[in-house]
């Protein structure tokens, strides 16, 4: 079968790349991307460190309004879908690439596989959100990584396209783990060997957009008197630049690679961040995870007591952290061999 499987955003490369390496196997895999990120570090340093193929098509899209964006995209994919006549179309999680895809895919009446289905923050102030919603409805097949994604799907009446895969970002993380800690010299370079440091990342709208509230968050989190390596999201750095201010603890990066990243993830001491991916990733590192977020998809990091809530708006943000403790132990809630039962049923489309 022909599949094209559309991608323009860091964490979707990263869930391509365990998809990507089945799929190959018994398909033609075309790979489409939008160019929604487009800066070296947030696209081609994550392609080449998961030894994902060049893409067939590179949109070149880039920022924009959301509507100018999703829009731009939908059209260009539209083109590729018409042309290239796949059997079955894959799209990622739940950025505006997700909604292009979903959107065009599904108009043409092209069979659509969204993987990582079935998320819900409840936060309509999220553009991820209304994203999930709509790729959810109008995708066939629905792959739920948690038992709550699955229950959340059933609830909306998508009983019959739901499928419980377990979660695929732990496919990519098993097969690189071992690479990561073999060659990153992140430590070196960021001179941490052997020191203990906390790792931040921020780049939700809600976080990021309101110098207020991005300036309350990092504030409060100098004041820990901890080190804090902060790899800089581009979203995030337009903002830092502009209140022209700095943290004493607060050691600002450019984003890393994915190979050093989740190497940083291994060696830190505990995680801090407002995004879905890194919560995940953090408790499979078996890392104490802070996310500054009144939500979260991913309830059962919480519910389990690897991860802890922090409103990022208040101003106790370093007295939640500092008492937080994790329990000895967790159960595993998001699977394994994902990509395996993701390309089974796959195979039998
Ligand atoms: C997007 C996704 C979010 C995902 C995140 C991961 C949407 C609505 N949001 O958020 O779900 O968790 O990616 O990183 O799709 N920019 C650059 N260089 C880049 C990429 C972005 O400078 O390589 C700038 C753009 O100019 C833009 C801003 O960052 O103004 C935001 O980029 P955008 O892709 O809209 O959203 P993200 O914040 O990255």
């Amino acid at each position: 079968m022909r599949i094209i499987s559309i991608v323009g955003a860091r964490p979707q490369f990263i869930k391509l790349a365990a998809l990507s390496a089945r799929l190959s196997e018994k398909h033609e895999e075309i790979i489409v991307h939008t160019g929604q990120h487009y800066d070296y570090a947030m696209s081609e340093k994550i392609f080449s460190d998961l030894g994902i193929r060049n893409p067939d098509y590179h949109m070149g899209i880039g920022s924009g309004t959301h509507a100018a964006q999703t829009g731009a995209m939908m059209k260009a994919i539209e083109e590729v879908i018409i042309n290239r006549k796949p059997g079955l179309v894959v799209i990622f999680g739940d950025t505006n690439t997700t909604l292009a895809g979903a959107m065009a895919a599904s108009k043409i009446n092209i069979p659509l596989v969204h993987v990582e289905a079935g998320l819900r923050s409840y936060n309509r102030n999220m553009p991820e959100e209304i994203n999930r919603i709509v790729a959810d409805h109008v995708s066939d097949y629905l792959f739920a990584p948690t038992e709550t994604a699955e229950g959340i799907l059933k609830g909306e009446g998508l009983s019959d396209k739901t499928y419980l895969t377990g979660d695929i970002m732990v496919d990519t993380l098993s097969n690189y783990l071992p690479v990561a800690l073999e060659k990153s010299k992140i430590t070196r370079e960021l001179e941490v060997e052997g020191r203990e440091f906390n790792l931040l990342t921020l780049h939700r709208n809600y976080n990021v957009d309101n110098p207020e509230v991005l300036v309350n968050i990092l504030d409060q989190l100098d004041l820990l008197g901890e080190l804090i390596i902060f790899p800089v999201h581009p979203r995030t750095r337009k903002m830092i630049v502009q209140t022209d201010l700095s943290w004493k603890n607060i050691s600002l990066v450019e984003p890393l690679g994915y190979i050093d990243f989740i190497a940083a993830q291994h060696y830190s001491k505990r995680i801090i961040t407002d995004s879905g991916g890194i919560q995940k990733e953090a408790f499979i590192l078996g890392r104490p995870c802070i996310t500054l977020r009144t939500e979260t998809e991913w309830v059962e990091t919480v519910d389990t007591g690897w991860n802890l809530l922090v409103d990022p708006r208040g101003s106790n943000i370093g007295d939640m952290i500092m008492s937080f403790r994790v329990p000895g132990s967790q159960e595993n809630v998001f699977g394994e061999e994902v990509s395996s039962k993701m390309a089974a049923i796959i195979d039998s489309i």
